[in-house]
Formats: C-alpha cells, sequence, structure tokens
C-alpha cells in the first residue's frame, strides 16, 4: 500500500511539475542586465520561484556571462528553467514570450554621485530595452530598476509609444526598495517585524521625492516628530548609505534583488488572477501634477487594475509633497521626454 501510496504521490507530484513548466503555467521572465550585481540574485530569486508566484522560464540576458550566469542558475533543483542570451543578437529570443521584463540594466553610482548623474549613459540603455521590448514581447509587463527611475520610466514610455504599442497599464518605475527599506528602519525603531508592516512611499526614487507616509503605518503607530524626520531621511536616503558604504564598489545590490523580486512576484500572482494584490510602484498617473508618480497601485490581469491614489496625507506631509516631491520629480520627468525627443 504505502509503495501504491508514494507512486501515486510522484506521479501527481511529476505532473504538477510537468504543468509547472509548460504552457499550463507559462509565466516567462525577462531580466535585461541579468548579469549584474541585480541581475544575478534578481535572476536566483526568479529560478526558486513557487506557486502562486512561480516563473517558469528565466531568461538572463546581459552583454556579457549571461551564458554562464544561467548555466550556474539552471543547476537549482527547482522546476523553473533558465537560459543565458548575450548581445544585441541575441535579445529578441529573450523577450520573445516574456511576460514580464525586469530591467536592471546600466551602470550604477559611486559614492559623491546622484543617480540624474547617470543619466546620460543609463537612458539610452533603457530607450534601447524598451525598443526592443515594443518589438519582441509588446504586451509584456515592464518593471524599471535602472537610474534614475524618475526620468527612465517616462524615455521607455515614450520609446513604447513611438512603437506604437505603449499601454500605461504595463510600465511601472520599481520603487518597491523604499517600502523595503521603509519597512525595516520603522521595525526597528517600534520594534515590529518588518514583514509585518504596511506603508506607502510615494513620489518617486530619488532623495527628496521618496515620500514615506508614516502616518499611515500599518499596524497604527505614531513617531516624535525627531523620529518622523530621522526616519523620513533614512528612507530618503538609504540609497546613498550603502553607495557610501561599498566605497565605490556600486550601490544596493542584494536588497534590490529582494525589492524587485517581492515586485514581480506581487505582478505575477495579479496576471496570474489573484485580486486585492496591491504595491506602490511609479506609475503613468493623474493624481498629482507629475505625469509618472508612484503611489498604492491595485494589480491585476492587464497590469495595473486600479490606482489608488494619495489617500490621506498629514499636513507635514503634504508639504514635502508640494515643496520637494512635485518639483524635483516634475523636472526629472521632463529631462527625460525631452532628452527623448532630442533624439527623435
Ligand atoms: P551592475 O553594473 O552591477 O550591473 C548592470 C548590468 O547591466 C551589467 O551586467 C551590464 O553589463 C549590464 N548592461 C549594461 N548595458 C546593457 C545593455 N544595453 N543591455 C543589457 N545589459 C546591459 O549594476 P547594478 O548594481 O546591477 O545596478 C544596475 C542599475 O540599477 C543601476 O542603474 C542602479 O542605479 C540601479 N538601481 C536601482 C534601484 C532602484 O531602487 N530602482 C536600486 C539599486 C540600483
Ligand atoms: C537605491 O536606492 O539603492 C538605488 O536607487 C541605487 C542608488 O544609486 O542609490
Amino acid at each position: 500500500v504505502n509503495a501504491l501510496r508514494s507512486a501515486s504521490a510522484q506521479s501527481a507530484a511529476s505532473t504538477a511539475l510537468r504543468a509547472m513548466s509548460t504552457g499550463s503555467n507559462d509565466m516567462k521572465v525577462a531580466v535585461l542586465g541579468g548579469a549584474g550585481g541585480i541581475g544575478q540574485p534578481l535572476s536566483m530569486l526568479m529560478k526558486i520561484s513557487h506557486p502562486p508566484a512561480h516563473v517558469s522560464e528565466v531568461a538572463v540576458y546581459d552583454l556579457a556571462h549571461a551564458k554562464g550566469v544561467a548555466a550556474d542558475l539552471s543547476h537549482i533543483d527547482t522546476p523553473s528553467s533558465c537560459h543565458g542570451y548575450v548581445g544585441n543578437e541575441e535579445l529578441g529570443a529573450a523577450l520573445t514570450g516574456s511576460k514580464i521584463v525586469i530591467i536592471p540594466a546600466g551602470v550604477p553610482r559611486k559614492p559623491g554621485m546622484t543617480r540624474d548623474d547617470l543619466f546620460n549613459t543609463n537612458a539610452s540603455i533603457v530607450k534601447s530595452l524598451a525598443e526592443a521590448c515594443a518589438k519582441y514581447c509588446p504586451e509584456a509587463c515592464i518593471a524599471i530598476i535602472s537610474n534614475p527611475v524618475n526620468s527612465t520610466v517616462p524615455i521607455a514610455a515614450e520609446a513604447l509609444k513611438k512603437a506604437g504599442v505603449y499601454d500605461p497599464r504595463k510600465l511601472f518605475g520599481v520603487t518597491t526598495l523604499d517600502v523595503v527599506r521603509a519597512r525595516t528602519f520603522i521595525g526597528q525603531n517600534k520594534g515590529f517585524d518588518p514583514q509585518s508592516i504596511n506603508v506607502p512611499v510615494i513620489g518617486g526614487h530619488a532623495g527628496g521625492t521618496i515620500l514615506p507616509l508614516l502616518s499611515r503605518v500599518e499596524p497604527s503607530c505614531s513617531f516624535s516628530d525627531e523620529d518622523r524626520d530621522a526616519l523620513t531621511d533614512r528612507i530618503q536616503n538609504g540609497g546613498t548609505e550603502v553607495v557610501q558604504a561599498k566605497a565605490g564598489a556600486g550601490s544596493a545590490t542584494l536588497s534590490m534583488a529582494w525589492a524587485g523580486a517581492q515586485f514581480a512576484f506581487s505582478l505575477i500572482r495579479a496576471l496570474k488572477g489573484e485580486k486585492g494584490i496591491v504595491e506602490c510602484a511609479m506609475v503613468e498617473s493623474d493624481v498629482t501634477e507629475c505625469q509618472y508618480f508612484s503611489t498604492p497601485i491595485e494589480l491585476g490581469v492587464n497590469g495595473i487594475e486600479r490606482n489608488l491614489g494619495l489617500g490621506e496625507l498629514s499636513d507635514y506631509e503634504k508639504h514635502k509633497l508640494d515643496t520637494e516631491v512635485i518639483p524635483e520629480l516634475k523636472a526629472s520627468i521632463e529631462k527625460g521626454i525631452n532628452s527623448w525627443m532630442a533624439q527623435v
């Protein structure tokens, strides 16, 4: 009897495994810049994903080394397949069939630099990769990690518009690391498990454009003015804290991979039909005068289901929104769009 049970369990497991790695659970995710500091651990998190956010195929694309990364990952004993693609001539194969494209391609900061200092190099990388997405996977959801996110998202949108495939429900600037940091630092301040904390972080992804809504932390709690200021400042400058600690060896990679994976897993679950999934992300928006803005977004089978908007803000948050977030973010968005206009 035990032998029979075990055989039938094995057969059920192999059927489930086949279903996971074939069409019935088809979820190809491409990571562009997949051999980089973020790309490698992010690709690994995609490879070890499991239901309800299972990735059936991971495509690791980079200008070099992607095949080695993929060969390495492909030995991990999980049901996903993993392939590496190198160079422009293999980009089409990497993208074809992808439901989600995650883009951490580009250069990171060194101490003393702002994210905007990366603009000249990363703008053209994101532009060309968005053009390739338009060509090879026009219906994919695209998640941009490459900095400066405040400008690279508008650039990707313009590239997709030019190709006639722009769907505002499917383009996201990844700001999840700001939420991850907010949870961590609030957890330390309050003695809460960071995973139990819900906190919206709105605006953009650079310094003063990052606005954590500490008045809306769940479980509900309050902060002294001193703690509120210190937490806001640390969340806004978390990226710089890591850049300085790495002392020239780049910026956040591991925490970013974790954050990018959390965002991707939420998106996968929503694309597969799960309801009520909410993540903050920088998307095309009409909730402020900024054309792209991060707020809590309800995700669905087509990407963005509903923008949940700003919600209620404290006077402190309203003041920061009006005097710091919106002016700086608007300028970065315009810079992205203008650079696009200058190139076409
Ligand atoms: P990295 O240098 O370690 O890796 C970047 C990878 O991109 C490299 O492997 C490089 O070969 C590849 N690349 C460059 N041009 C490419 C192209 N045209 N096509 C495909 N791949 C290309 O850098 P990293 O630490 O992984 O950071 C990548 C980017 O992510 C940086 O711009 C960084 O500022 C940004 N970042 C964003 C966040 C965020 O919260 N959104 C967090 C951390 C880092
Ligand atoms: C971060 O927030 O860690 C990233 O945007 C990388 C950086 O340059 O700070």
